[in-house]
Parts: structure tokens; C-alpha cells; sequence
């Protein structure tokens, strides 16, 4: 009921919206009407009540919400079932249960803060309350085991995608999935299988974005590396228009995946990457190697050639650009 309220109002920003209309529309009385507009108001809503005009709203919260962030999330199914907590361990966490439990595909967990948020490769990331989004995904592909990678790839054009189109601001691919706003980080994937030998029961793809942080939010070190969409886009944005649009975008690109392959994606990571053609190391527990990303091949493997024009597949690694 307060969501579908949400809606009404919020389809209808700057607009009056009866009582009337409301109670015919969603079938209840004036008085319900009144106890979730209070409610709404308590959460951070700001809504004008105006007597024979009826309700409109002024501004809302930056919220991640199922309620806010259904309002954004289209036409799709993704999204459509959110777990919401306001603190948590880790998103990663809870969607893995859900998934366990047999959650449907396009299922969400968000949290406005995570106190101990995952990166890749064991590291820690850093997720304080009310500047980003820390969102876990669950998906079923039935593809083969070897083609997950592909999946990490995809989730990062998406996002790369979602963000243009919310910011203007253009994000590129640091391999596999980092995206990067001027040479820095702004947001990170993480995909986590739960899988038998050769065949998938779910991914569960972690997406961290640093939205509304402003540089005293990040430490020295951090700002080196770090960026948020607020300081390079000069404003604030509103995190669950964000999140939807990226639940947009990758369920389009999914579907097209699915039914069309990896060619496609191959081609749209491409145009978006930064560290093709470029001199890296990739760094992993095996150790490091040196020399020219030359491309990723159709399963999503990236290849390097060394300096003895040896050619290398990375299947996991960090990547570094040497200063020399
Ligand atoms: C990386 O770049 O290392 C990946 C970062 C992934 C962070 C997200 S935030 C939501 C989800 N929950 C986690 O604990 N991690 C992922």
C-alpha cells in the first residue's frame, strides 16, 4: 500500500493527487491514506497536503529502498523482489542464502551501509551508509561453467552504461570489471558462483558504486585510487535512480546474451575498455607478468603478451600500469 502510494505520488511529482483518487485507486480509506502519508513524511518524504487539491510530492529521500528503487526499475523483472537492510555484513552474504533458498532470478539485497563489505581477490571495501550502492544480484543463467567470466564482463557494461545514462559521465572497464572515471575507481564487481562441477545453480554478482561521497569521505591514500560519481560529476545523484538503471541495463544485456551469445558484449566491453593496447602487469598468487593486453577472447579471458612476444591468458589477476 505505502509503495503503490509511493508511486502514485511519484509518478505524478510536483502534481496534486487527490484523496479521492488515491482511495479509488488503490482501494482504501481516506484515514490510510493519511496514516502512510505521516509515515512517508517520517522516512524523509516531503509531501504537501492541501485541503479539496490533495497531495503532492516535493522531494524525496536519497534512498535504496525496495520501495525507491522500484520506482526505477522499469518495465523489467529485475528488481523486483528487494531484500532491503539498513546495515548488514555483507550484501554478498544474505544473497547467497537467498539463493540457496531458491530465490528467483533477478532478485536484489541492498544495504545503505555495509560494515563488512567484500572486494575482489579477499579484499575489504568500503561501504559507509548513504553515499553508495552496495547491491548483491542474483542470476540463474544456464550457461556452462566456463562461461561465467563472460557474465563479470557483461555486468561491467552494463553498469558502465547505467552510469552514462544517469551522469553523462563515462566510465571505463579496467579488466575484468573495475570501472574507472578518469583513471580512478568509481565502482567494483564482484561475481561469486554457486555451482557444481559443470553446471550452475546461481551468480550472485556483487556491484559497489561510490555515488555521493565527497572527497573528505576518503582517506589520503584512498583518494588517490578512488572516486565517487558525486565528485566527478560536481552534484549529488539520487542512489536508487542509479541502481535501477543498472538493474536495467543488465537484464537487457542479459537477455540479449542469452539468446544471442557473447559476441555482442565482447564488442560493447571492447569499446569501453581502458586497459587494452595499454602496458600492464597482471599481478595474481602465481605471480606477475608484464607486456601489451592485446584483447579478451570470446570466453572473456584477457590475453597479455609478453615482452618475448609470448601471449598469456589471465584468468583472475590485478592489473597494474607500470610507470615505465
Ligand atoms: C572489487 O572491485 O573488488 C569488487 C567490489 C564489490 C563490492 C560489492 S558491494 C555489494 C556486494 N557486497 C559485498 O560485500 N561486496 C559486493
Amino acid at each position: 500500500m505505502r509503495e503503490a502510494l509511493l508511486h502514485m505520488l511519484a509518478e505524478n511529482e510536483g502534481e496534486f493527487v487527490s484523496g479521492q483518487q488515491i482511495s479509488e485507486r488503490l482501494n482504501c480509506s481516506r484515514t490510510a491514506i493519511w496514516k502512510h502519508i505521516s509515515e512517508l513524511r517520517k522516512s524523509g518524504y516531503s509531501i504537501e497536503a492541501v485541503q479539496k487539491r490533495g497531495y503532492r510530492l516535493l522531494t524525496s529521500p536519497d534512498l535504496v529502498t525496495a520501495e525507491e528503487v522500484s520506482l526505477y526499475t522499469g518495465e523489467g523483472t529485475f528488481g523486483k523482489k528487494v531484500t532491503y537492510k539498513t546495515s548488514v555484513n555483507s550484501t554478498q552474504e544474505i544473497a547467497h542464502s537467498l539463493a540457496r533458498e531458491g530465490a528467483v532470478e533477478g532478485s536484489i539485497v541492498i544495504a545503505d551501509e555495509q560494515t563488512g563489505g567484500r572486494g575482489r581477490l579477499g579484499r575489504a571495501w568500503q561501504s559507509p551508509s548513504g553515499t553508495g550502492i552496495w547491491m548483491s544480484l542474483i542470476l540463474r543463467p544456464e550457461i556452462p561453467l566456463q562461461k561465467a567470466p563472460q557474465l563479470t564482463l557483461l555486468i561491467a557494461v552494463a553498469a558502465s552504461r547505467a552510469i552514462e545514462k544517469v551522469t553523462g559521465l563515462e566510465a571505463a572497464i579496467k579488466w575484468p570489471n573495475d570501472l574507472l572515471i578518469r583513471g580512478k575507481k568509481v565502482a567494483g564487481i564482484l561475481t561469486e558462483l554457486q555451482a557444481e562441477a559443470d553446471s550452475i545453480h546461481s551468480v550472485i554478482v556483487g556491484i559497489g558504486m561510490n555515488v555521493n561521497q565527497e572527497k573528505k569521505h576518503f582517506t589520503e591514500e584512498i583518494s588517490e585510487i578512488a572516486t565517487s560519481l558525486a565528485i566527478e560529476g560536481g552534484k549529488t545523484y539520487k542512489r536508487a535512480e542509479i541502481a535501477g538503471e543498472v538493474l536495467q541495463e543488465i537484464e537487457n544485456l542479459y537477455r540479449s546474451y542469452l539468446e544471442k551469445g557473447f559476441a555482442v558484449i565482447k564488442l560493447l566491453w571492447e569499446a569501453r575498455a581502458y586497459s587494452l593496447g595499454k602496458r600492464i602487469t597482471a599481478r595474481s598468487v602465481t605471480g606477475s607478468i608484464t607486456g601489451y593486453a592485446k584483447g579478451i577472447t570470446d570466453e572473456g579471458v584477457l590475453l597479455l603478451e609478453d615482452d618475448n612476444g609470448e601471449i598469456h591468458s589471465i584468468y583472475s589477476a590485478d592489473i597494474e600500469f607500470p610507470s615505465h
